[in-house]
């Protein structure tokens, strides 16, 4: 049966990486997939006046999976801010319901030195970073800039209900059990009310998952523990706006932020697969940018929405391939390796899948 893809571009470099992505996708025709554009971010305003124009939503809900690349740019700044392309990305993640984020942070042996961190530091990390993608203060109301007592105040209200939280820890609980068994949930229940129940209901719902070996740790210990050991994490659970910070902050354990995919998942899996990385608008249109974390989000489409394991490990293969044969995009080359642009990347990879 064909399986359908909404691709959708977005801004700055969103175009130029997706294409790599959608060529190694059609060069696996046993895929059956069918992919159709449309327009979302700055490109949605640009187009429609909205940057998630409703056609897009409507090809979004009727597909199988959403393929992303990246929304915003300095051109957009000043609009206001319901019309500005990162409001289009958090309302599609909230139209479809896609709660789950999940952000691998994986060191390729062949990138150790392009990683700010000593190899030793870093030479086999593998972490898996769940983000709670719905919730939190990036949707709490109330919200706003006012004035108060003649002065300006701008609020956000951080918000987590006790579902929202159960729902995404058992996701990271039930990826825990079949990596390492170990998840560390990060909050700061020291400080925060909303924090203090998060950890409340993580440790509740542990209960239901005995043999995974469950940590606390607090978001700035964590953002340091990050860095000084990064191997002692297996998977980490946290909200909306931590994950955001902290899954920024492990995409550089891993040599370059142009190598992280991501997958957001609804209840049955379903979900939009996008780089973890932003529109870059300062390389867009070079065809220098990383195609990789594209790339690799649509191996976890194909892992996470389509259960085909077989041929997401055939294009991260094919991805490892084209690394040890020293192919690197600028972001990530360092001396003895060989420059590419991110088109060449892209036919490297669609090389190497066979
Ligand atoms: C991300 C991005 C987005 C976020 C922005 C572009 C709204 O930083 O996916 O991590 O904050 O979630
Ligand atoms: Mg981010």
């Amino acid at each position: 049966m064909t399986k359908k893809i909404a691709v959708l571009p977005g801004d700055g470099i969103g175009p130029e990486i997706v294409a790599q992505a959608v060529k190694v996708l059609k060069a696996m025709p046993e895929l059956n997939l069918e992919m159709e554009e449309a327009a979302i971010g700055g490109a949605g305003y640009d187009t429609a006046g909205d940057p998630l124009p409703e056609a897009t939503l409507k090809l979004a809900r009727a597909a199988d999976a959403v393929l992303l690349g990246a929304v915003g740019g300095p051109q957009y700044d000043k609009l206001d801010r319901p019309l500005r392309p990162e409001r289009g990305l958090l309302r599609i993640r909230k139209e479809l319901n896609l709660f789950a984020n999940l952000r691998p942070a994986l060191l390729y042996p062949e990138l150790a030195d392009a990683s700010s961190l000593k190899p030793e530091v870093v030479s086999g990390l593998d972490i898996m970073i769940v983000r709670e993608l719905t919730g939190d203060v990036y949707f709490g109301q109330p919200r706003g800039i006012e004035v108060r007592n003649g002065e300006r105040v701008g609020f956000n209200t951080m918000i987590y209900s006790e579902s929202e939280v159960r729902r995404v820890a058992r996701v990271a609980f039930d990826i825990a059990m079949k990596r390492g068994k170990k998840l560390c949930s990060v909050e700061k229940a020291n400080v925060l009310e909303c924090s203090e129940l998060w950890k409340e209901v993580v440790l509740e719902v542990s209960k239901e998952y005995p043999e995974v070996e469950l940590s606390h740790m607090y978001v700035d210990n964590a953002a340091m523990q990050l860095v000084k050991w990064p191997k002692q994490f297996d998977v980490i659970v946290t909200g909306n706006i931590f994950g955001d910070i902290l899954s920024d902050q492990a995409s550089m354990l891993s040599g370059s932020i142009g190598m992280l995919p991501s997958a957001s998942l609804d209840e049955n899996n379903k979900g939009m697969y996008e780089p973890i990385h932003g529109s870059a608008p300062d390389i867009a249109g070079k065809n220098i940018a990383n195609p990789l974390a594209t790339i690799l989000s649509a191996a976890m489409m194909l892992r996470y929405t389509f259960g085909d394991e077989a041929n997401a490990a055939r294009i991260e293969a094919a991805v490892r391939q084209v690394l040890a044969d020293g192919m690197r995009t600028a972001d990530i080359h360092t001396a003895g390796t060989k420059k590419v642009s991110c088109s060449e990347m892209g036919d490297a990879v669609v090389a190497a899948l066979n």
